[in-house]
């Protein structure tokens, strides 16, 4: 298996435009919706870095700070960030267009966590990452905090094993 893969192999875009059966009652996108879209935008990119099926293991709180409007054009650009054993992140970005009126916009930006599994669903080795870019190095660093902080809610992990995530907020658990 390859041991290491560039950050970048792994970006994947997608385009949609909202149209009235992804709307709710008030002519904007549903959140549903858009989290399927993001759901599918990541799983690519995590296919692509590992090259198994994948499936998704979590997504990290996504808020809905303003509307996307029926007739925009949603852009969903996503990339792993960092791979681990099985699992690895995905960084996904959305920004909605209003092409007539000649406005973009960033509106959501989230992390999910995909993990590759053989043809019995059981997890498998991927890949490691390796950024390239400033961005991509530091969605990496930000990684292994992210994923403490995912597996401590999840209840998977005990706060005193988060190293790296308890040195950001200074705490000294005993
Ligand atoms: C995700 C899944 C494969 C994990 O299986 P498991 O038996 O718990 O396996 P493990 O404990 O060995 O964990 C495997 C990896 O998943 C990660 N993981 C498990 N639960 C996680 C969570 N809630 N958030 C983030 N990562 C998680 C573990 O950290 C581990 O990562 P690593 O291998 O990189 O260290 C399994 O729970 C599953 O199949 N879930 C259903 C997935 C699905 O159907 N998704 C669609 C939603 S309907």
């Amino acid at each position: 298996m390859t041991k290491q893969k560039p950050a970048k192999e792994s970006v994947t875009i997608m385009t949609e435009m909202v149209l009235p059966n992804d709307t709710n009652t008030l002519n904007n996108l549903m959140g549903g919706r858009l989290m399927h879209w993001m759901d599918v935008v990541a799983a690519i990119a995590a296919q692509k870095h590992s090259n198994r099926i994948v499936v998704t293991a979590s997504a990290d709180n996504i808020s809905f700070k303003q509307p996307i409007n029926l007739g925009n054009v949603v852009t969903l650009r996503s990339q792993v960030t960092r791979a681990f054993n099985s699992s690895m992140e995905v960084f996904i970005e959305v920004t909605a267009e209003d092409i007539p009126a000649r406005k973009k916009l960033m509106t959501h930006r989230a992390f999910f966590t995909f993990v590759a599994v053989d043809q019995n669903g059981r997890p498998i080795e991927v890949p490691e990452v390796s950024p390239e870019s400033e961005e991509e190095k530091e969605l990496f660093e930000g990684a292994l905090r992210r994923r403490q902080l995912r597996l401590v809610l999840a209840k998977r992990m005990k706060p005193e094993d988060a190293v790296e995530l308890r040195s950001i907020f200074n705490l000294d658990i005993k």
